[in-house]
């Protein structure tokens, strides 16, 4: 039929994210163009993206201008627009005002404000019309993240022929938080238009189960949820103002009759990084000479530690700094001997919550400079600046201690890119057990940042470990990044999600 011959000419895979997978670069003599972005995600879909003819939905991350879709190394961009409004209240007011503390556990207080629900609903069906008009008849649509979570089912409104896939890259909370979110039912409602839901960690499936279980009472066997057809029929997300009154459902005891419902799966699949890639970079002498460069220009310490971090209040920055500075006033590391390097890449820096922290960072890193600092050496080298994979590994490979102190953390792909480069077994990994990364880096220092002392023990005993033990933890958190890529990953979600 005419209906089902509309869609012929689409794109068989579309990835819809929040961003694209290009940057904007102004070269040298002040043109501008665009360079593929260099993160994980955008690494493990490309080559899909390639192979399959597939297409990008997302925005390019500039406010009020509308571009027309580009190819760019064999990728198909189809840009989405935001008015400077609409990043206001879309991007910085709801998914990183209200989501993004909501999620990670209100480290910092959420804020709900009706105007940015609204700005996000409204987005999130742009996103999901664009998305709907580049799929081919019966394509695959993977849906990314928390900026996105009413996509799924306003997608399915709009194509049931679709097979849809969500995964969700930060932490999903513990139900009582969750249920501060006015917005809770539409919110999991959302995310239920999706096949398969992916999640970093175990407890993220179950968190959004148990959430799915008590607030709409839906059946729920294994990780797999029963959605009544009804529901869908009833009240399209789409012209939605406001919630359900019901504050919690009734639960449903046992599996409802056929064809009165869909199954949709909520299921673990734990991100990794471009493994292959970080190790040929760490096998590169060019870097291997800038890594003892490094380690020169700092003035040839016994120890580094170091921390890679977008400038985030998750990140738990502080506390490190806190233990550093403790250990440095109790004369447990000297200035010389020791010091930091701490790496803290701009980002929202429209939004309230991360200005004050940038500002409480820097006042402590000059309080902690000016007490410490020698004429020749310094306590914290901080750096407010993004660099490129090739400076980070270098900085990887300088580091004798890597600290990864999050107070939470989806995953952390920090602690796997320095894993994997340290080829030669030696380095210590501290990682925060609040990060997806150590349910699967077991054999790293695991420690709660929370918790000073614990953090300053771990940081004394991570320059004493005897080398065998070092090594032996070090080869053993390599075998499990090394064969946990990004590429797996990717490969793993989207065969399951083949398989539904
Ligand atoms: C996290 C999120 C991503 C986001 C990235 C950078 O990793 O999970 O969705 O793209 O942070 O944040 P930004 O707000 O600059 O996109």
């Amino acid at each position: 039929t005419a209906e089902q011959g509309q869609y012929q000419t689409g794109y068989e895979f579309v990835v819809v994210a929040n961003r694209l997978a290009v940057n904007r670069i102004t070269t040298p003599d002040g043109s501008t163009g665009w360079q593929r972005s260099p993160g994980g995600l955008v690494t493990a879909l490309a080559p899909i993206m390639t192979s399959s003819e597939g297409a990008w939905v997302g925005w390019h991350g500039a406010a009020d201008e509308s571009l027309e879709p580009f190819d760019h190394e064999g990728m198909h961009l189809h840009p989405v627009a935001l008015s400077e409004q609409e990043v206001e209240y879309y991007y910085e007011g709801f998914s990183n005002g209200t989501l993004w503390p909501l999620y990670h556990d209100v480290i910092a207080r959420p804020l709900f404000h009706r105007h940015w629900w609204d700005a996000y609903r409204r987005v999130n069906q742009r996103f999901a019309e664009a998305a709907g008009k580049v799929a081919a008849q019966g394509a695959t649509v993977w849906v990314q993240d928390y900026q996105l979570q009413l996509v799924p089912q306003m997608l399915r409104d709009l194509r049931p022929d679709v097979k849809i896939g969500f995964f969700n890259h930060i932490p999903f909370p513990p139900p009582g938080l969750f249920a501060q979110l006015p917005w809770r039912h539409s919110v999991m409602r959302g995310l239920l238009g999706a096949d398969l839901i992916g999640f970093q960690r175990e407890s993220d499936a179950r968190n959004f189960q148990r959430a799915v279980r008590d607030r709409l009472g839906y059946y729920i066997k294994s990780e797999q949820i029963y959605v009544p057809l009804e529901d869908e029929t009833a009240a399209p997300l789409e012209g939605f103002t406001a919630d359900p009154a019901r504050g919690t459902a009734p639960r449903q005891l046992s599996a409802p009759e056929d064809g009165t419902f869909r199954r949709s799966e909520a299921k673990a699949f734990p991100i990794s990084i471009d493994t292959d890639r970080i190790v040929e970079l760490a096998n590169d002498p060019k870097i291997i000479a800038r890594a003892a460069q490094i380690r020169a220009e700092l003035g040839n310490p016994e120890h580094i530690y170091l921390g890679v971090d977008r400038l985030d209040y998750t990140k738990g920055i502080r506390h490190r700094m806190k233990a550093y500075e403790e250990l440095l006033q109790e004369g447990k590391l000297q200035v010389g001997t020791h010091t930091m390097v701490q790496i803290a890449s701009p980002s929202r820096e429209g939004v309230e919550s991360y200005q004050r922290l940038r500002d409480e960072i820097e006042l402590t890193v000059g309080r902690i400079n000016g007490e410490f600092d020698t004429m020749g050496h310094t306590a914290i080298r901080y750096l407010h600046h993004n660099y490129p994979i090739e400076e980070m590994v270098a900085l990887y490979l300088a580091a004798d201690v890597m600290l990864v102190t999050a107070l939470r953390d989806g995953m952390n792909l920090v602690a796997k890119e320095y894993v994997a480069a340290r080829k030669d077994g030696t380095g210590v990994l501290v990682l925060s057990e609040f990060t997806g990364a150590a349910d699967q880096l077991r054999q790293a220092l695991l420690i709660n940042p929370h918790d000073i002392d614990e953090l300053k023990a771990a940081m004394v005993q991570a320059t004493h470990l005897d080398r065998d033990n070092e090594r032996k933890r070090m080869r053993s958190l390599r075998r499990q990044v090394v064969s946990h890529n990004v590429q797996r990953w990717a490969e793993d979600f989207l065969r399951r999600l083949d398989q539904l």
